[in-house]
């Protein structure tokens, strides 16, 4: 199992604090942002992990990150994504060094308080198809949201104005060897980028789309309010060890 952490983009809802340094080196309280998704692979038991980032600042993945010292990895493995086409035109460039395996992905703005390795194990059993995290949350509207019939995924919708349930699909993916076939023919959507939504919807109309429930929690860290919520979180979270 490989493990992809997609850290792209051009941060621009959090700008100026984006104007002139990458989204995922912002600090989320003691560390950078980008630390949070590794060490969340890290402990689930992957050690694999390539990096896809972009923008000016790409260098200075490199030099935060070196080989992956820090987190008891051998090697981190790097890709640049050129502008800003989306989370699944991210994770199309990394095709190449998923070799065909299974493949966790996580968004490089996504953070949890638990560990994922539960879902990631049921997800090695599954063999094909994919797997989605879901959480409860207050603003459903500002996510992927699951629609439900009989307890079953029919169909994600992103960012509805009206959401048919309570649940966000988090930003931590997992997909089988045929997820680049899926992503290929896609077309941009509205907001001119490729979803991870559609790679999602996609797995469902082929019936092989599973579906964990995350305990804890979770928050992404892309706007001011999610940033700041997030820095809140860790250092609670550390306050309580
Ligand atoms: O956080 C979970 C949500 O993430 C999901 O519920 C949504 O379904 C999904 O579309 C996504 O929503 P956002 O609109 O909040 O994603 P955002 O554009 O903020 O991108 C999230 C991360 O994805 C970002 O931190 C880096 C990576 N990314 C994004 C884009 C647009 C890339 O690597 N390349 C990109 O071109």
């Amino acid at each position: 199992m490989k493990g992809i952490i997609l850290a792209g983009g051009l941060g621009t809802r959090l700008y100026p604090l984006t104007k002139v340094t990458n989204k995922h080196l912002l600090p989320i309280y003691d560390k950078p942002m980008i630390y949070y998704p590794i060490q969340t692979l890290v402990d689930a038991g992957i050690d694999d992990i390539m990096v896809v980032t972009g923008g000016n600042d790409a260098g200075d993945f490199l030099r935060l990150l070196g080989n992956g010292k820090e987190f008891g990895l051998k090697e981190i493995s790097y890709a640049y994504q050129e502008g800003e086409g989306g989370i699944a035109a991210a994770l199309s460039l990394a095709e190449h060094f998923a070799e065909g395996d299974q493949i966790v992905v996580i968004l490089g703005d996504n953070l949890i308080e638990g560990n994922i390795k539960p879902f990631v194990e049921r997800f090695r059993r599954q063999k094909s198809g994919a797997r989605i995290i879901l959480k409860e949350v207050p603003d459903p509207e500002r996510f992927g949201v699951p629609v439900f019939r009989n307890n079953k995924i029919v169909r994600i919708e992103e960012k509805p104005k009206q959401p048919r349930s309570s649940y966000a699909v988090i930003g931590i993916y997992m997909y089988d060897r045929m997820v680049f076939d899926i992503i290929r023919p896609l077309k941009p959507s509205a907001r001119g980028e490729l979803e991870i939504t559609d790679v999602n919807n996609a797995y469902i109309r082929k019936g092989n789309l599973a579906y964990d429930i995350i305990k804890g929690w979770w928050t992404d860290a892309g706007t001011f309010e999610s940033l700041h919520r997030a820095g809140n979180l860790v250092a609670k979270k550390i306050k309580d060890r």
